[in-house]
Parts: C-alpha cells; structure tokens; sequence
C-alpha cells in the first residue's frame, strides 16, 4: 500500500509505502527535509499536517503528546495511513551547506576529569560559515560518527572548539580522544543541525542546558554578547556538582554584555555547602516561572530532560513553536 504525500510550500509530491518513514520515501525521491539524528530523538524532521493521518511503530522520544495533538509529527518515524498534505516546521532559515573535510587537532585539554575542550584547525582553504548552535560529524574509520557541536561563535583562523564528555566505553569519548595529540588528522562533516537563534522572534529567551548541552548554547549567547538588540536572557545550566561547573567564571563574566542576564547554575548531587539551586533544570525554570507563554526557548541535553521539559513547559503556557531543543545521548 502507497499514499502520496505533498509538500504544501513547494508543491513538491513523492509515494510513500505504508510501512516506510516519511523521511525515508522523501529522499528516495530525492526530495530533501529536513533532519537530523533520524531516530525520533532531536526534533528537527518535524512537519505539520494539513491532510492525512500518520502512526508510529513506536511513539517517538522528541515529539509530545501535545504536539501529535496539535497536528505535528516526526517525518523519521511516522508512517503515512492516509495520502498527505505535510510541511516542515522550521521557520524557513537558510543555512550553509555541509561539506567533508580533514581537520588537524590543535590542542585537546580537560575542563574536568570527565570533559574535554578539543580544538581543531581547519584547512586553509575551508571558509566556515555556520549558525552557532550547528554541530559537526567527526567520522570515524569504519564510516561511524559522533556529533559534537561547536562550543564557540567563533573564533580566529579557521579553528574550531567542542566539549566532549568522556562516555566509558566510548569509542571516540573515551578512546581514540585520549590518543590525539596535537597535528592528528580528523575526518569531519560540518556544518550540521538547525538549532540555532532565532532572531524573528524576538522574546525573552530561557536556555536550559545538561552537562555539554551547554557548548552550543554557549556559542548563541557568545554570538548575541554586546548586541543591544538581544532579548532578556535567562540560562539554566544542569551538572551534578560544583566541580562540574567548567564554564561558571566566564558565564558570569557575560553579565553587562548580554542584555538582563540572569544565571542560574542548577545541581543534582551539590556538595553540603552549596547555597544555589538543586535539582533539575526543568524543575527550577517552573519554580521560577507561573506563565512561560511569552518566552522562546532553547534546551540542549539529554532527550528525557528534553521531552519533560517540553510537556511540563507547555502545560504553563509555552508555544511549541518556540521551542527549539538540540538532544544528544
Ligand atoms: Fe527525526 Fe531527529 S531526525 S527526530
């Protein structure tokens, strides 16, 4: 059985099986959405439908109840039962294309006993051109990849910076990281994702971040620092302890230089003599806030904080379609 699903901004048309994702059928026809980890976890293959009538094998980690109620779906995991009127629910940005390239490794240096800075150079000939908030492939021998997003706007010469977090077992966290050494090469893909800031909407913005969810969150308040046009910005930040804190002097050095900015560091295992927030950051954001319907959000972390975060945060108020969430294993 084959249905017929239309894009309705470009009229483009393409048969999808009834036991094969959206996504899949689109880019057999070589038509392209969008998409990232294409297993249900980060969101961004989001479309709305007009017409028609999707299931899921099984329900998918990124997509709420809410938002399957509201007409969204999850075009990696939904399988069409109905011929389709479908459109993406990006909000139109346009950004760089991808490209493969070989990296040198300039410096690899531990911000914690778990958790590395690796800065990359990039061939001379390479112009970077990305929205802070996009990630990069690093590709491994055998074909594999891990995605690690870029931890800074920008910075000088070509080179590039990313927070890696020992995963045990891990076959790039834990072992081929702890063997770089300064001049290596690296195969990489970049720039990926399409998390990044949204400037159109303009709203006071809440960015809630787990453990090295922060680095691309990091690099779109890096980007918005001393630009008088940049809404009020609230960051919660996740980790377990204070010696996790990796960032917390130069975070707060952005105070004055990003407009009402508030920090609010938020542990779930802190040490006896802590004086600021436990718990998680999701809990702390509704302690905080009766009413989140006039905020935009942007959340980096684990795909449970993210998923709860989103149906708690909707219950008080927020607009899905402000909502933008990077999620990572
Ligand atoms: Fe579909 Fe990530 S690409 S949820």
């Amino acid at each position: 059985m084959a249905y017929t699903v239309r894009i309705a901004e470009t009229g483009e048309s393409f048969e999808a099986a009834a036991d094969e994702s959206i996504l899949d059928a689109a880019t057999r026809a070589g038509v392209r959405l969008p998409h990232e980890c294409t297993f249900g976890g980060c969101g961004t293959c989001r479309i709305k439908v007009h017409e028609g009538a999707v299931d899921y094998e099984e329900f998918p980690m990124a997509l709420t109840e809410e938002e399957h109620e509201d007409g969204y779906a999850l075009a990696c995991q939904a399988h069409c039962r109905a011929d389709m009127l479908i459109e993406p629910a990006g909000k139109g940005l346009e950004f760089a294309p991808s490209f493969a390239t070989t990296a040198t490794v300039v410096k690899v240096e531990p911000l914690t006993p778990d958790i590395n800075r690796l800065v990359l150079q990039l061939p001379e000939e390479v112009e970077l051109d990305y929205r802070p908030g996009q990630y990069m492939n690093v590709v491994l021998p055998d074909g594999e990849t891990r995605s690690f997003s870029m931890a800074s706007a920008l910075l000088p010469d070509g080179q590039i910076d990313f927070h890696v977090r020992r995963i045990a077992g891990g076959r790039f966290t834990e072992t081929l990281l702890r063997e770089l050494k300064p001049g290596d090469a690296l195969h990489v893909e970049l720039p990926l994702g399409t998390f990044c800031f949204h400037e159109e909407d303009w709203r006071p913005m809440i960015l809630a971040a787990t453990g090295t969810g922060l680095a691309p969150i990091k690099a779109i308040l890096e980007s918005l620092l001393d630009n008088d046009d940049c809404p009020p910005v609230t960051l919660y930040w996740g980790m377990r302890t204070e010696a996790d804190l990796y960032m917390k002097d130069e975070i707060e050095s952005w105070a004055g230089r990003l407009c009402e900015f508030r920090f609010v560091p938020v542990l779930s295992r802190p040490g006896e003599d802590w004086q600021g927030r436990r718990g998680y950051v999701q809990d702390a954001i509704l302690e905080d806030h009766e009413d989140l319907s006039e905020y935009a959000f942007y959340l980096c972390g684990a795909p449970e904080m993210i998923t709860q975060a989103k149906q708690l945060f909707v219950a008080r108020g927020a607009e899905l379609d402000y909502i933008y969430s990077d999620s990572f294993t």
